[in-house]
């Protein structure tokens, strides 16, 4: 079974709704031919319905970088999954390392707002990664096995059919160290594995794990070309059209 290739960039927090807007249609020109391979951003709250207007009718999905675990209420300054969706989102961004390192978000909260997401009608793009202090101490599978577990606790088979998962080791974010193709495909290969040991056998085949940290163009190919790398998740280089173009074609 073959897995789509799948390229997402995070745009943190950058880019109003003017540039977003411009980014967007930038996009939707530079990747109109883009094969087969889907592509979505996620641009911050605020730029949603900018960028949403931008790419319609590009196929280019967009996300929400982060959502409550509850919809509505006294929540304030939080952005809710049912409202994303009103907007036009897609997807939305669950459990990224500067929401779990700088907002303090536990294991716990993660896995309830995949829950938030899928009641939401948004397929959740669940982030997983270990800081270098964990890789030096060898816990690298422990720590995906755990934040994997927590993050797709309680959720049906068809509700795993909704979620891509991605493998960003904290230590190669936004620093320009890329873990090696070798690396990465490491630890790919080991949440596919684990995916294998807990659910039917469709699961870790359909599941589609994206690679993110410090890709860019020059990267992307030999990354992407490893066997369970699916795609990628690109911060940086997606704010620039050319380089995230760059990525979709490698
Ligand atoms: P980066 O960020 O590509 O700038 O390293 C990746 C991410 O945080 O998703």
């Amino acid at each position: 079974m073959s897995r789509r290739r799948f390229v997402a960039g995070n745009w943190k927090l950058n880019l109003g709704p003017a540039e977003a807007a411009k980014l967007g249609s930038t996009l939707k020109g530079a990747l109109a031919e883009r094969g087969e391979v889907d592509v979505a951003v996620f641009p911050p709250a605020i730029s949603l319905a900018a960028a949403v207007e931008a790419l319609k009718g590009s196929g280019i999905q967009v996300g929400v970088q982060n959502l409550y675990a509850e919809a509505t209420g006294a929540f304030t300054g939080e952005n809710s999954g049912v409202m994303a969706r009103e907007v036009g989102c897609a997807y939305a961004l669950i459990g990224h390392s500067e929401r779990r390192a700088i907002f303090g978000e536990s294991d716990t909260l993660i896995g309830k707002k995949v829950h938030t997401a899928l009641a939401a009608g948004l397929l959740p793009m669940l982030c997983v990664g270990e800081t270098l202090d964990e890789r030096r101490a060898g816990q690298v599978e422990a720590v995906i096995a755990r934040q994997l577990e927590a993050g797709l606790e309680g959720l049906s088979e068809a509700q795993l059919g909704a979620i891509t998962l991605a493998y960003e080791p904290v230590w190669a974010i936004g620093t320009g160290v890329t873990a090696s193709p070798e690396q990465a495909q490491e630890v790919h290969a080991f949440i596919r594995g684990w995916l294998r040991t807990r659910y039917p056998a469709w699961v870790a085949e359909q599941t589609r794990i994206l690679y993110g940290g410090s890709v860019k163009a020059s990267n992307a190919g030999e990354l992407l070309g490893q066997p369970d790398i699916d795609g990628a998740l690109v911060g940086g280089a997606s704010l620039d059209a050319a380089g995230f173009t760059g990525i979709v074609t490698a």
